[in-house]
């Protein structure tokens, strides 16, 4: 029996509903199996900015870095967004990040079999599944580098004045990359041992280092097999082949991007988790990919399964639960498998539409049955 401290972040939009569901979850698994969590309710986003006035005030901060693991919902909303980058809700997130020095973010994109009608590509495309694991290295490049504005004195070659000039640098080390790839290369040794190193090496020198470092450490992992891949093509690929990548490691803003194409390929955002890590000891943060979603936040219908499902990655990596979450992941499956639905993935022909709440009861129905 032991006690976990875990840090629980509502956020804004569908976060408050979604994260609500998943401790109802967690507590089902602390009772059944003989452990307590310890939920501290913790403010940041846009919440924090209209409660407190900053997205991600000093206690907040002091009550994640303290705790075993962060739950977030989600922030973010169009009632903050006219506000300058350091003031906003996302803020929250990547002082979040930074302060539990997160680097690497790993993003699932499966295609659960009972929703293969949701995916928007072709059934030709996807009749094999997709399981694509996204490892985004998440503290650093252009998302932490130098940036500014500045009235430039130069012309453009015709004469016209610049104007103002922006700036944001990428900047990536040796050590920055490696620790990054080397999650990559434990995560594909545990899967299907496919690493896909995706970069813009034909321009960009970080990338180049990328590769760099890749060569240096691949021989350590010689099941692995490694193929590089540019980012503008690997967009290309995921739509092509989504069935044959496996793991894809890369930069924060690339990783930003691909994820979200990976999980719109699954046709269900709402079902996707995300894990993010920092060195072992340390908490790590888990939310759900999708966002706050602010048109249906409050009306009881958001999908708690993609933060249910960051729950389970919890478990595995933060809490040494293993089991316990694998037992959440297939809880889910057999809810989705019993044809129960929610809006974001009900097709026209299913009969099972739940809300949020019924959702989350179904869930734990179906765990005390494993
Ligand atoms: C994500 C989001 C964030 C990011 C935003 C909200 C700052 O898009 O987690 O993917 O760009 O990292
Ligand atoms: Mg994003």
């Amino acid at each position: 029996m032991a006690v976990f401290k875990i840090a629980v972040i509502p956020g804004d939009g569908i976060g408050p509903e979604v994260t609500a569901s998943t401790c109802e979850v967690l507590q089902k698994v602390a009772s059944k199996s003989g452990n307590e969590f310890v939920f501290t309710e913790v403010s940041a986003g846009g919440i924090a900015i209209d409660t407190y006035g900053e997205p991600l005030p000093a206690e907040s901060l002091r009550i994640a870095k303290e705790s075993d693991a962060v739950l977030l919902g989600a922030v973010g909303g169009p009632k903050w967004d006219n506000l300058p980058g350091k003031s906003r809700p996302e803020a929250a997130l990547l002082g979040l990040r930074k302060e539990l020095a997160l680097y690497a973010n790993l993003r699932l994109a499966i295609l659960f079999p009972e929703l293969k009608s949701a995916s928007p590509l072709r059934p030709d495309l996807v009749e094999n599944g997709v399981d694509i694991l996204i490892v985004r290295e998440l503290t650093g490049g252009i998302y932490f580098g130098k940036r500014g504005l500045e009235k430039s004195d130069e012309c453009l070659p015709d004469g016209t004045p610049k104007g103002m000039e922006a700036f944001d640098v990428e900047t990536y080390s040796e050590a920055e990359i490696e620790r990054i790839l080397r999650v990559g290369f434990t995560s594909a040794m545990q899967r299907r041992k496919q690493l896909t190193v995706v970069d813009k090496a034909n321009i960009l020198e970080t990338s180049r280092l990328w590769r760099k470092v890749t060569e240096k450490i691949a021989p350590e992992y010689p099941e692995v097999s490694v193929e590089f891949m540019y980012v503008d093509n690997a967009s290309m690929q995921l739509l092509r082949r989504p069935g044959s990548m496996d793991v894809i490691v890369t930069s924060n803003m690339f990783g930003d991007i691909l994820s979200d194409e990976a999980g719109m390929i699954t046709g269900s955002i709402g079902m996707l988790p995300s894990a993010s890590l920092g060195t072992p000891g340390t908490p790590g943060m888990y939310e759900p990919v999708h966002g706050s979603a602010p048109d249906i936040a409050g009306k009881g219908i958001a999908n708690p399964l993609a933060t249910i499902l960051s729950a389970a990655m919890m478990l595995r990596y933060s809490l040494g639960l293993p089991e316990e979450g694998e037992k959440i992941e297939k809880a889910v499956r057999s809810v989705l498998s019993q044809g129960f639905r929610t809006t974001d993935i009900a097709s026209s022909s299913d009969t099972h539409v739940l809300g949020t709440k019924e959702m989350t009861e179904k869930v734990i129905e179906a765990y005390e049955k494993l």
